[in-house]
């Protein structure tokens, strides 16, 4: 599990980087993390370079942290994440999480692409978490508690804070935006679900499913973290329309709707 030592050496070594004390988290999803190229006066440290981060070689372009000012807020964001499917640990998973809450931020925003389960969401909607379901089989904090990071048998009533999404919604109303809300499933990947395992997931009262968010969302609360949860439906999960998933549509879909999705991150940031 998280040990203090190593959480304290890798915020020790970001705090050596720079002067700014991020007060808002942000990890950001699959073709979203160009909003990190917004960030003011901005530090980018590789996660490479901080201690007990863990190696990662092939997850993708950027992933690294990048600590500066948008719009009014000292931020550190995730220029990439480590998903559990490219064979992380939990831990492995989660430490930024960790690490964040040692840096001092309350507020983490949790960013994604997933597929819609419910069939009146369409692919380009933007949907506040409002509650998840587990449905990987795994947990990031299985094993020994720490008790200086947090409690051993977690509450998850609230772990997608309430006041957040308010927030998110009367941001949303302002800019006439429309922002579904809605439960999301985490599934483990890599794979997509299957059509059968689609209509489980729906029966189940999920909304939306995808791969990641989830165990971050866990570490958060455990730490006692604000979190804000907001995903974006790339398509219909498998068997709603009658084609194949495509990586690379997903990833398009993403950047589609930056626009619209940076608007609201930012808004929700002057707000908070
Ligand atoms: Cl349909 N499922 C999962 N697990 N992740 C996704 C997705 C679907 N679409 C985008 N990401």
């Amino acid at each position: 599990m998280h040990n203090i030592k190593d959480i304290n050496e890798a915020r020790d070594f970001i705090q050596s980087k720079t002067e700014h004390r991020p007060v808002v988290g942000l990890i950001l999803g699959s073709g979203l993390g160009s909003l990190a190229d917004d960030i003011q006066d901005a530090v980018h440290i590789p996660y490479t370079e901080i201690p007990h981060f863990a190696k990662s070689g092939a997850i993708g372009h950027a992933n690294e942290l990048v600590i500066g000012e948008l719009n009014g807020k000292t931020v550190a964001a995730m220029k990439g994440r480590f998903h559990y499917y490219e064979g992380f640990t939990l831990d492995e998973v989660t430490f930024p999480v960790r690490v964040m809450k040692a840096l001092g931020i309350e507020n983490l925003l949790i960013t994604n692409a997933c597929g819609a389960v419910n069939t009146d969401f369409a692919p380009g909607d933007l949907m506040l978490i409002t509650d998840h379901i587990n449905l990987a089989g795994a947990n990031p904090l299985i094993g020994p508690n720490n008790d200086e990071l947090g409690t051993r048998f977690q509450d998850l009533s609230e772990t997608y804070s309430k006041d957040l999404r308010n927030t998110a919604l009367k941001v949303a109303e302002g800019m006439d935006m429309k922002l579904q809300q809605g439960v999301y499933a985490w599934w483990s990947g890599p794979t997509y679900e299957t059509p059968a395992e689609i209509r489980m997931i729906r029966v189940l009262g999920a909304d939306a499913v995808g791969m990641s968010t989830v165990p971050e969302a866990i570490i958060a609360k455990h730490g006692g973290m604000n979190v804000l949860g907001i995903s974006c439906l790339t398509n219909m999960a498998c068997g709603i329309l009658d084609q194949p998933l495509n990586h690379y549509e997903v990833l398009e879909v993403a950047a589609q709707v930056r626009t619209k999705f940076v608007q609201l991150v930012k808004g929700v940031l002057e707000e908070m």
